[in-house]
């Protein structure tokens, strides 16, 4: 979703703003814009529309922009096309600002605006919300952070601010209420940005602005407001991440550079994941909630976890939870699961469970994220900075992470599965040594219309994952099945050629899928096979044959999905697409 940066210091601050933005692509935009202001004359507006490119064109990498204080921005449209007028910064009379987020009364606070003289230009809440800000400013005569507090207390929805006011030249305000914002400080200057990876060059003194606060920046100072205009102290926070982590290093995308970095993601999840500080002796049932990528560990654990410890679990899409009048029985353990710890509705659902008055779990990558403040418990993921929109590095590690609590809540004797998991980063490592077979298979399906992947149980999980991962990027058609499900209905869609993908890495269900990709292949599909171990006279059915090494047949997912990631890497590259920002995708859904 959007990303917002912010600089002031005694740097030119348009190429630092650039910089920033770049790190924040990911998120996934379509138009960016900057706001510099030299000294105490009027911010200079450059915007544009399409990648970042444009907007590093049109000032000549910033250089046409002087000045040592700026806001930048990527949309993500919500509001209005994804046009040079929709983009950010946008301008009132005193205030210049940026958004990420939905201002949901936006219509209504357009209306009183205009009554009060406004004009508007774009088609956008966040030009509403600039301009509000200006009106409060300007009517009662009141100094940046009323004017803000004066907003919040009138603007419905979620939001991150940034605003440049012409009276207070060197500074920057900002604001948040649930859209993610941090402050980063050096000692000669200051920093704002969506995410980490667009200030970790600069920084990794971080202050988390909380929910409906304000703050003032200036080079040397850095200042927090609640809601009463009270000034706040909060903590300085140090970032642990290297700042490599956000860089290619010789990857040609950071995608591939993130599926190489699942042996250490995985290795540092197991090291560092302990329940000694989460009560787990009342729990009688799980429910699970996330989205995505996400969702899928939760389908994955909901079989371990059901097999080995027998209580029940339940796995919810964050977005239908949020909405559903389901029975939340006392004794369940909610369990929320969420990369970016910033998902809406996975942030909406945690705070539905806790109205509830639940305990919460968050498993949570990114340190200091709303759903890591906000749940009861969290275990942090250690799979570092995650740039890709396509999710690999986290999705492992979450995997692990949901593992080690199965164990736990079954009070098993760890012992023996806590040695096979050891040996899980080895194993992945194995599975990266040989990619000839899976760049071929690419080259093969690259030209497919609809790809099917088919697996039951675990394997179905791992399913919905590599169908995930080869639709968002390859943005071939691909759906996942339970491979016993393809008979109502969905088999009427394979014809000679489809390509089918079955992934049979459990033993107790082997002979059942196979028989499901018999029937496919009998109505002409290409059939893939990823499986583990010796199957005898699988060459005579599948076409091609994947295979992964094996371990305990429950922690297969950790091995299986890395061909899987691989595949719909190299069709993306095959189909000379932008593998990193896929079209319409934003890494971090911060709206609902
Ligand atoms: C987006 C990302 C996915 C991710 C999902 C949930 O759709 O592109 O990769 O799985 O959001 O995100 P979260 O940050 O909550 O894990």
């Amino acid at each position: 979703m959007c990303g917002i940066v912010g600089y002031t210091g005694n740097q030119q601050a348009a190429p630092i703003l650039l910089d920033g933005l770049s790190k924040l692509e990911y998120r996934g935009y379509d138009s960016a814009g900057l706001a510099v202001r030299n000294g105490d004359s009027a911010p200079v507006v450059v915007k544009t529309a399409g990648k970042l490119v444009n907007l590093i064109q049109a000032t000549d990498g910033g250089k046409k922009l002087l000045g040592t204080c700026g806001i930048g921005h990527t949309r993500w449209a919500t509001h209005g096309d994804p046009t040079v007028t929709n983009a950010h910064p946008h301008v009132s009379d005193e205030v210049v600002g940026v958004h990420n987020g939905i201002i949901e009364n936006y219509s209504e606070l357009r209306e009183k605006l205009k009554d009060n003289g406004y004009a508007f230009y774009s088609q956008t809440d966040t030009e509403v919300i600039v301009k509000l800000v200006d009106y409060y400013y300007r009517k009662y005569k009141i100094g940046p952070i009323d004017a803000i507090n004066r907003t919040m207390v009138r603007a419905r929805g979620s939001y991150a601010l940034a605003l440049i006011f012409s009276d207070y030249p060197g500074e920057i305000y900002a604001a948040r209420k649930e859209s993610p914002l941090i402050i980063g400080k050096t000692e000669d200057a200051s920093f704002l940005a969506s995410d980490v990876p667009a200030i970790l060059k600069y920084t990794r003194s971080v202050y988390y602005i909380e929910n409906l606060q304000a703050a003032r920046i200036t080079p040397s100072t850095v200042q927090f407001f609640n809601l009463n205009g009270d000034e706040v102290f909060l903590p300085v926070k140090e970032i642990e991440w290297d700042a490599s982590a956000a860089e290619k290093d010789g990857y040609e995308h950071f995608m591939l550079k993130e599926i190489h970095e699942q042996p250490l993601a995985v290795k540092n999840t197991l090291k560092n994941t302990d329940f000694d500080n989460i009560d787990l002796t009342n729990v009688k049932a799980l429910d699970i909630v996330a989205c995505g990528s996400a969702w899928h560990t939760g389908v994955a654990a909901q079989y371990i976890i059901e097999k080995l410890a027998g209580i029940p679990v339940r796995v919810e899409l964050a977005s239908e939870f949020r909405y559903r009048s389901l029975p939340l029985s006392k004794g369940t353990l909610v369990v929320v699961i969420s990369q970016s710890g910033e998902t809406a509705d996975s942030l909406a659902a945690l705070r539905k469970a806790k109205e509830a008055h639940l305990p919460v779990l968050g498993i949570v990558n990114v340190i200091g994220s709303s759903i890591a403040r906000e749940a009861d418990y969290v275990i942090h993921t250690q799979a570092g900075p995650e740039i890709s929109v396509a999710t690999t590095k986290a999705y492992s590690a979450q995997l692990v992470a949901l593992y080690m609590l199965a164990l736990k809540i079954s009070r098993v004797n760890e012992e023996p599965y806590m040695h096979q998991l050891d040996k899980l980063p080895a194993l992945i490592s194995k599975v990266l040594e040989d990619k000839k077979d899976l760049q071929y298979l690419a080259s093969r399906i690259s030209n497919s219309s609809d790809i099917f992947f088919i697996g039951r149980g675990l394997d179905y999980a791992v399913s919905l994952e590599g169908s995930l991962k080869m639709k968002e990027i390859s943005y071939i058609r691909s759906e996942a099945y339970p491979a016993g499900e393809l008979k109502h209905g969905t088999i009427s869609l394979v014809e000679d050629g489809t390509v089918v993908i079955g992934v049979l890495t459990q033993d107790d269900v082997y002979e059942k899928t196979l028989s499901n990709m018999i029937e496919c292949k009998s109505r002409g599909a290409y059939l893939i096979a990823l499986t583990s171990g010796q199957r005898p006279g699988l060459e005579k059915v599948a076409d091609f044959i994947i295979r992964v090494p094996e371990t305990e047949s429950m922690f297969m997912a950790s091995l299986a999905v890395i061909p899987l990631q691989l595949l719909a890497y190299y069709t993306s590259v095959y189909r000379g697409l932008d593998v990193d920002k896929p079209r319409n995708l934003a890494k971090s859904v911060t709206v609902e």
